[in-house]
């Protein structure tokens, strides 16, 4: 076992792509790391640095302490599963996860003590002398692992494995994986598109976008505190909702103009006095979904915002609230660029909402109540909850 570290790692490949700019992360000894971010953000590039089968233009890699970037794939010691998973189909199970150790000159009794053991481990044991034919995807996929188990590596390094699942099998594997690194207690660097896959099964997520690191942090802290407004619309589904807003200062007040309304900050909010240097200017307003509170349940001196109710989109024990602001989407230059990064259609959105000076916001809420499509209501909001972004930079302001 050992700690994978990248030292301002850059990775420029012939044709000029930068696909990897100046990657400082640190995959400690034991952890499982998740690297997310949208296709073409170098999450394989990254990956294939750590493996050795991609030179790194700038910077080091270490290998527990040490410096890796001229050493040979096969002397990393590190085991790489892939998404297509390859396996040899006229060997049995057993062969095909001792295929690694046949040319080592491993003796016999040892070989099949490490497969058994990893058989074990994946649930396999009664397959091992069946051929891959004969097994599901999902036990094809654990062959896979079991390939890479049995070598007892320095670390994994995971490339979207479960990306050619189906819906169902993909969250069991999901959970299996869990499970096997948890109990191997082995260095896993994992790399998925799937922000719900990096959400539940790492110990620590890294969050890139253009080769560029944003963010690291545990699962609920970048949901929690997301620092970018791209980390913020990229972690959590349904997304956070964005609005233009104003802060501004009324009868001595610090508020955040949105629309025609009108949220007061200074009351439970940590960090009001930050905001406050923001008098006068545009800033992003993010509210996640559940962040918008059951207008009929909650205490009606909390701060609000009307509202009407455009669909309601029920899925219990939860229903989807679509809803309507009287207010400005978030157009910036920066926010276009993201929705497009996030969701490729919804610039398109943006714009008709800007057109009609209406913002579309989700709430989230248990179902069980019924709103009434067409109507208007006052949501209240949370204040303390609310995430703040310049609007210019993205960045988050606390
Ligand atoms: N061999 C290559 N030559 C030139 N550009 C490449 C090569 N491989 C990947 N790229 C580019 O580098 C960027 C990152 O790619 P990649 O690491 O595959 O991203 P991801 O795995 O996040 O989808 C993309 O712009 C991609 O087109
Ligand atoms: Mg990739």
């Amino acid at each position: 076992m050992a700690s994978i570290i990248y030292k301002n790692i850059t990775k420029r490949y012939a044709d000029g792509t930068k696909a990897v700019d100046n990657l400082d992360l640190e995959i400690r000894e034991g952890e499982f790391m998740i690297v997310v971010g949208p296709s073409g953000c170098g999450k394989t590039t990254a990956l294939r640095m750590a493996a050795g089968l991609e030179d790194i233009t700038d910077g080091q890699l270490l290998i527990g302490d040490k410096v890796v970037n001229d050493l040979e794939p096969r002397d990393r010691d590190i085991a790489m599963v892939f998404q297509n998973y390859a396996l040899y189909p006229h060997m049995t199970i057993f062969e095909n996860i001792a295929f690694p150790l046949q040319n080592r000159n491993m003796p016999a009794a040892e070989i099949k003590e490490r497969v058994r053991a990893a058989a074990r481990t994946l649930g396999l044991e009664e397959h091992l002398d069946r051929r891959p034919k004969h097994l599901s995807g999902g036990q094809r996929q654990r062959v896979a692992m079991g390939r890479a188990i049995v070598r007892r590596p320095k670390a994994f390094l995971m490339d979207e494995p479960l990306s050619n699942l189906d819906a169902k099998l993909r969250v069991q594997m999901r959970a299996e994986i869990t499970r096997m690194q948890r109990d191997l207690g082995i260095t896993t660097l994992y790399v998925t598109h799937d922000q719900v896959e990096a959400m539940t099964m790492g110990h620590r997520i890294a969050v890139m976008r253009k080769g560029v690191l944003q963010q690291v942090g545990e699962p609920v802290e970048l949901y929690e505190r997301p620092a970018n407004l791209f980390v913020a619309s990229f972690i959590g589904s349904p997304a956070m909702n964005l609005v233009q807003g104003r802060i501004a200062e009324t009868e001595g007040r610090i508020v955040c103009e949105i629309g025609s309304q009108e949220i007061p900050l200074a009351d439970g909010l940590a960090g009001a006095e930050n905001l406050a240097g923001y008098r006068n200017r545009k800033v992003v307003v993010g509210i996640r979904p559940e962040h918008l509170l059951d207008p009929q349940k909650t205490d009606p001196s909390l701060p609000g915002l009307a509202a009407r109710t455009r669909l309601v989109e029920l899925l219990p024990p939860e229903q989807l609230v679509h809803l309507e602001l009287d207010a400005e989407p978030v157009l910036s230059t920066s926010a276009l660029e993201l929705a497009a990064d996030v969701d490729k259609t919804s610039a398109q959105d943006l714009n008709l909402q800007a057109k009609n000076h209406r913002v579309n916001v989700v709430a989230r809420l248990p179902s069980g109540r019924r709103y009434a499509e067409g109507e208007t209501t006052r949501w209240a909001i949370d204040v303390a909850h609310l995430h703040f972004f310049d609007a210019d930079t993205g960045e988050v302001l606390r």
